[in-house]
């Protein structure tokens, strides 16, 4: 995230190489930072699975998947090949300490090669199941030690509660010091998040709106199309609270809810998102059902195809009640924010596909217009779009030209790709980049995590123990269940994205 220059010698060994993550994000990031002159000069990536394979399978289901994935498109014949060489394969059993004396060896072999040590990254993009068994491995073999050029990657999701969260982070650490342990949130590279700091801290004019006094409520919606996929088997283990409200949507609200940073440092930022978590009102169980719903999609149309309802889905209990939507109101209790709720809500199978942050202000102290003139008046809203679109959209109300005073909403717009000319980076191209720099500031902390696990952890409790009777409540193709639209209109309020204009940008945008 900081000003990086080119990593030095790199060697990245990815478990579960045979792996989707792999496929669709890994191999198309890299290839993208090779590109793009980011990857080291010398580079080795080093693919491990216990499913069988050989240097040139994995290197051709790697070009597969830049063919299919990378934002540049079919990768480039002679580029590819300029790459691939320093693609190899290793097929090994996770809890053989054979394998990790093999990695060993690998890694003994080129740092000789290149004639000095290199950086080390152990990438698991393994299930979750046996990421400790990993770590215990390399610990075990020594890997762990020379902490300054030795990095471990955790994918979400990280635990499965507050509980099992603090014992994965006790596995971790007695292999790795807290600065090795890199646990991805891929929401935080995402160019549209991190424009967030950007946006509220490189520029003086929203900082003194950004409170209580001015702001009446903020929307924090991740609204997705697709379903779960080929992801069941894990999905079904999770629901949408743990799969996106623990960790994504809980760092845009610490994003949008943090107090400035004073330096740029990872831990100073770190420590700015743990205060929003840590300030965020506890749910009593008692209460879960006046501050968090759940839904399930049953089958029906999405952009004219008739699609299946989540428990007909390959890898899915029949009888499942996971939840594939969840709509949450949060308050955090401070001098900044106190009693302005922040409503956060995601789907799968939703209407449109839409990640955005509404912050809505409060209306104006009074009202001098005339009632006619301010028929069609709305207070102001800050829309920050993280995708498909990538804008920030400014409404405030202007005079409707003509011979009387008519005052309308419209909008102000600026927008990455008409700025910027250029599609933003994939979130992992960023993440890995910092990884081999050594960067962690886009990376969660264990305390991060749990505090996070913390604020959802009673409603996980609840919806364990209180099956849902509704399930499925919501079709595919909709806005969610009526209680979704509920939790936020008891409160005179309602979900902006679902009640967003389709109409073409105003003249004045
Ligand atoms: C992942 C979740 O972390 O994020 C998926 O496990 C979800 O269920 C995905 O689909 C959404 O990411 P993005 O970048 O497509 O918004």
């Amino acid at each position: 995230m900081e000003n990086h220059t080119r990593p030095s010698a790199t060697v990245l060994v990815i478990f579960g190489a045979a792996g989707d993550l792999t496929w669709r994000k890994l191999g198309p990031a890299l290839y993208n930072l090779f590109e793009d002159g980011w990857l080291p000069e010398q580079i080795a990536i080093l693919g491990v699975d216990g499913r069988a394979s050989s240097d040139e399978a994995f290197r051709d289901r790697l070009r597969d998947g830049i063919d299919h994935f990378s934002r540049r498109g079919k990768a480039d014949a002679a580029r590819w090949a300029a790459m691939a060489g320093a693609c190899t394969f290793l097929t090994g059993d996770f809890g053989d300490p054979q394998l990790y004396a093999s990695i060993a060896q690998a890694l003994a072999a080129r740092e000789k090669a290149w004639g000095g040590p290199a950086n080390r990254v152990f990438y698991l993009a393994t299930p979750p199941g046996v990421v400790s068994l990993v770590a215990d491995g390399l610990g075990r073999a020594g890997l762990a030690r020379t902490a300054a050029r030795t990095r471990v990657v955790v994918e979400k999701p990280f635990g499965h509660d507050l509980d099992s969260a603090r014992a994965l982070n006790r596995t971790l650490l007695a292999a790795f010091d807290e600065e090795q342990i890199y646990r991805i949130d891929h929401y935080l590279g995402k160019e549209t998040v991190q424009n967030i700091l950007a946006f509220r801290f490189a520029n003086a004019l929203f900082e003194p709106l950004w409170d209580r006094r001015y702001i009446d409520h903020v929307q924090i919606t991740v609204a997705e199309q697709v379903g779960v996929e080929h992801r069941g088997g894990y999905y079904d283990h999770a629901g949408a609270l743990r799969d996106m409200i623990q960790n994504h949507l809980l760092q845009l609200l610490c994003l949008i809810a943090m107090e400035p940073m004073v330096s740029f440092q990872a831990d100073e930022i770190r420590n700015k998102k743990v205060d929003v978590l840590a300030a965020i009102r506890p749910i009593a169980e008692e209460r879960v059902q006046d501050y968090a719903v759940r839904g399930q999609y049953g089958a029906g149309w999405l952009e004219g195809e008739r699609v299946v309802a989540y428990r007909a889905e390959p890898d899915v209990n029949p009888a499942s009640n996971a939840e594939t939507l969840a709509a949450l109101k949060l308050f955090v209790d401070n001098w900044r924010w106190q009693d302005v709720p922040f409503y956060l809500r995601t789907g799968k199978r939703m209407a449109e596909r839409a990640s955005e942050i509404t912050i809505q202000f409060r209306p104006v102290p009074h009202q001098s217009f005339p009632p006619t003139a301010a028929l069609d008046w709305h207070p102001n809203r800050l829309v920050i779009r993280v995708q498909p679109q990538e804008e920030i959209v400014l409404r405030f109300q202007a005079k409707q030209p003509g011979p009387v005073m008519r005052l309308i909403p419209t909008d102000m717009n600026f927008s990455y790709q008409s700025a910027f000319q250029e599609a933003p980076r994939d979130a992992y191209e960023t993440l890995l980049l910092d990884v081999m720099v050594g960067d962690a500031t886009l990376f969660m902390r264990a305390d991060q995590v749990e505090a996070a696990w913390s604020v959802i952890d009673p409603i996980l409790t609840v919806w364990g123990a209180v099956t849902p009777t509704d399930f499925p409540n919501y079709p595919a193709g909709s806005w969610g269940p009526e209680a979704a639209e509920a939790l936020i209109a008891r409160d005179g309020r309602s979900w902006a994205a679902a009640a967003r204009p389709t109409s073409p940008p105003s003249p004045l945008s």
